[in-house]
């Protein structure tokens, strides 16, 4: 079987070389450039093994993150072969009735939507300071579309949950380089049975593309992207939480306010799970040179399990802050465009700040609790222009 792949995936490797001959320059280009990608159109190479891509801030201008805009975070190698006939989800563990259903049985089940903004943990990492190693996202690992397929508790209730079921683990069809620990990772039952957690097979209404997880994901609405399982193919209820890399040490902060240098114990730690409140300015750019007259600033804000509530902005360096608009478009787990009309009264250098609040009163910081792996940064956000 393994040289069977590694033979497929010196194939494919040689047929994406051909396929792609203009693309082949981006394996020179360094990290953090816009690059063509194939069907991912203009967005941030951050890795290329494994394919890691980040979406320009001024992508953030719809409610629905359109697909080719939307990031790519992978930890392994995208799987070789995916035949959606072939395809089996399989469910087991502590369950009376272990099941596996092909694609066209899945498809049968009543199918939910469910509009999220997923991120990943990492989203902001290189902006800690003091910096932390690991991918280094700049503001745009988060995108906001509609998800869709049957909810993972229908799944759940027809293989029967014993009571000794406490989490449900899922695995999916990465290609896993030796010695390098699987993705696996699991979510306690009660965000399982949430009536919203789903067996996604679509995205913005059309089939998961192969970056996205097809043909079948876990869509765990309001939680860092890392607990929504791509490719997936097995589900499993365990007693206890999964113990592996990706639960621990991955994706874990610590309990108290560290100290780069602190000695952090893994019993002085919880697995991440929901979403901070957090707001992005899409524009006015970085570093963009204004006309006087009015400037709309405009961006999106979420907060994961929470709504937002209200999005300030401050043009005078965070002396005083007004009320941006909130925009129409809304759902419990989808960002809210916001926008705020600006008239700067004379030329000069002024930065921009958006601040974010949400439904359980979390307020978006001036500086981010500072972690060692660089999770959840959700600083004001801030923009600098110069105005002529
Ligand atoms: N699922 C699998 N099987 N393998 C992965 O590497 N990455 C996770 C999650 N699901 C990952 C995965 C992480 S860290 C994130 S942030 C999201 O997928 C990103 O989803 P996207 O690539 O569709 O944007």
């Amino acid at each position: 079987m393994n040289s069977r792949r590694e033979f497929l995936r010196q194939i494919s490797g040689a047929a994406l070389a051909a396929a792609t001959a203009p693309f082949m320059l981006t394996w020179a280009l360094p990290q953090g450039q816009a690059v063509p990608f194939p069907g991912e159109d203009g967005m941030i190479l951050r890795s290329f093994r494994f394919v890691d891509l980040e979406s320009p801030v001024e992508y953030f201008n719809t409610w629905l993150t359109p697909v080719p805009h939307f990031f790519v975070r992978n930890h392994m190698h995208e799987p070789i072969e995916l035949d959606a006939s072939g395809w089996r989800l399989s469910l087991g563990g502590e369950v009376e009735k272990p099941l596996t259903l092909s694609l066209a049985e899945l498809s049968k089940l009543e199918t939910h939507s469910v509009v999220n903004t997923l991120e990943c943990a990492g989203n902001g990492r290189s902006l800690h300071r003091p910096q932390v190693p690991g991918i280094q996202w700049g503001k745009g690992a988060v995108g906001t579309a509609r998800f869709s397929g049957p909810r993972l508790r229908e799944v759940l209730e027809r293989a029967g949950v014993k009571a000794t079921g406490k989490h449900i683990m899922f695995r999916g069809l990465d290609e896993v380089p030796a010695k390098v620990p699987p993705f696996i990772r699991s979510i306690p039952i009660e965000k399982a049975l949430d009536a919203d957690t789903l067996i996604a097979t679509h995205m913005n209404g059309s089939p998961l593309t192969k970056h996205h997880g097809f043909p079948a994901r876990a869509l765990v609405p309001g939680w860092i992207g890392a607990a929504s399982c791509k490719w997936l193919t097995e589900i499993k209820v365990l007693d206890a939480e999964f113990v592996g890399n990706f639960m621990s040490p991955g994706y874990r902060l610590p309990n108290q306010p560290v100290k780069p240098g602190d000695v952090v114990k893994p019993e002085d730690t919880h697995a991440v799970t929901a979403l901070s409140v957090k707001s992005v300015i899409s524009g006015p750019i970085d570093g963009s040179g204004l006309k006087t007259g009015k400037v709309t600033v405009h961006g999106a804000a979420w907060a994961g399990e929470a709504d937002i509530v209200k999005v300030e902005i401050s043009t005078d360096g965070g002396m005083t802050w007004n009320h941006a608009k909130l925009g129409r478009d809304q759902a419990h787990y989808a960002w809210r465009l916001w926008s705020y009309d600006w008239k700067p009264a004379k030329g000069g250098d002024y930065s921009i700040q958006s601040r974010a609040t949400d439904s359980q009163g979390r307020v978006q910081p001036a500086t981010p609790a500072w972690n060692p792996s660089g999770y959840l940064y959700n600083a004001v956000d801030q923009v600098n222009v110069h105005v002529s």
